[in-house]
């Protein structure tokens, strides 16, 4: 029995909420963007509530207990003892991303991804005059995996000089093993490949899987690596816009550092400074009861499409609260299907092809953190849209 309630609905519509505000009209169930519809931890907004009622929100500098909240965390729950001096903070995952490759490149060198994956890599590899060399994921049987003979192949082009590791992985689902992170760490130093790990979803796991840091593998790995962590995610504050860069390297830390001042992203806002401090000391109880309500929902979704669509493969959820669910069977692309979904039936997903998901296959990414009441209303619309179209 959780002892916070995750069923509560909470009104976003009508608050400047990105995932509500934007839908074509004020009867569409959201299942899109990767936001959460529960109210933080009562750690974090009581934390927050005693900010504002300070009253100034000028210019802020982060505490040593910021940092004491961030290292005792990746120490307690995940086993990876980080020093004070390896980190960096920014404005936000994506913000350190795009500096940390800032760092790692010159203008037309390649920069590896594995495909399907969020979207905004590739906006980042483009922005900093880079081009996305797409290593796609091996989906056999339903099953996301490495094919390691064609990530070798791709680490060994001399233009590739970063491999961005989605660490689990938006949107297949995947949390990476020891043994996958060390092969890929391996063919990524034989070829002089800098590793940037993006584990803003490292808390959001399910039962039977287990995040590991990527730089918690071995030393090895880590010292050739580069770690974007916040807790946006799983506590629900990517608003606050606030991450953490954990890189070992003193030379490349210094030259990410330089990024983020180049790119005027060094100054993080009061209220991330508090979020996360409270987030990290205080969080972990409604973390774990956030995790057993997210778990519910993805068992939901899957019984209703093995019962009503069970062409419809439901790609096992190791980590993220994101479904990503397998539509080839209607023939139709994932943004043709999307957005018919959305016109006709007010339920909004994500497309496949956002995030260059290999030809051939109709995905939809589906938003599992809501209450459960709107899921259900949101996935019988799901049901009903599929249904239509079947028989079109
Ligand atoms: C893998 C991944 N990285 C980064 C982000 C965004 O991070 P931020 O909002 O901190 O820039 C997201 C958001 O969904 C994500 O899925």
């Amino acid at each position: 029995m959780n002892s916070f309630n995750f069923d509560e609905l909470i009104v976003r519509r009508g608050t400047n909420c990105a995932k509500w505000d934007e839908a074509p009209n004020d009867n569409v169930i959201p299942l899109w963007v990767a936001d959460m519809d529960f109210k933080a931890a009562p750690c974090i907004i009581d934390a927050l509530r005693n900010r504002v009622e300070q009253g100034v929100f000028g210019y802020s500098v982060v505490p040593e207990k910021y940092y004491d909240a961030v290292i005792s965390w990746f120490h307690r729950r995940h086993g990876f003892d980080i020093k004070r001096e390896w980190m960096l903070y920014t404005t936000g995952v994506i913000p350190a991303l795009s500096a940390t490759i800032k760092a790692l490149t010159q203008p037309g060198d390649k920069v590896l991804i594995q495909t399907p994956v969020y979207n905004h890599f590739y906006s980042s590899i483009r922005n900093n005059g880079c081009i996305a060399e797409e290593c796609p994921l091996a989906y056999e049987e339903g099953k996301y995996s490495v094919d390691f003979a064609a990530f070798e192949k791709q680490c060994a082009d001399e233009k590739v000089k970063v491999f961005v590791l989605c660490n689990p992985h938006n949107p297949a689902g995947r949390v990476w093993s020891a043994d996958e992170m060390k092969k890929m760490g391996e063919i990524c130093h034989k070829y002089n490949v800098r590793v940037v790990a993006d584990e803003i979803h490292c808390e959001l796991v399910m039962p039977g899987y287990k995040y590991i840091p990527y730089g918690s593998v071995n030393d090895d790995l880590l010292k050739y690596a580069v770690i974007l962590s916040s807790p946006s995610k799983a506590f629900n504050i990517a608003g606050l816009q606030i991450a953490n860069i954990v890189c070992y390297d003193e030379n490349v830390r210094r030259a990410i550092d330089r990024a983020i001042n180049i790119n005027e992203v060094c100054d993080v806002n009061p209220f991330g400074i508090v979020g996360v401090i409270a987030a990290y000391n205080d969080g972990e109880e409604w973390l774990q009861s956030l995790l057993s309500y997210i778990y519910e929902n993805y068992l939901y979704l899957k019984e209703l499409f093995s019962k009503e669509l069970p062409d419809f493969h439901v790609v096992e959820l190791q980590g993220t609260y994101l479904a990503w669910v397998d539509c080839s069977a209607l023939k139709l692309t994932s943004r043709q299907l999307s957005e018919y979904l959305l016109q006709h039936n007010d339920v909004w997903v994500n497309e496949g092809e956002m995030y260059g998901q290999p030809k051939g296959h109709s995905f939809i990414r589906i938003n599992l953190a809501c209450q459960k009441a709107r899921l259900k209303e949101g996935l019988s619309r799901v049901v009903a849209g599929i249904r239509q179209l079947q028989k079109a």
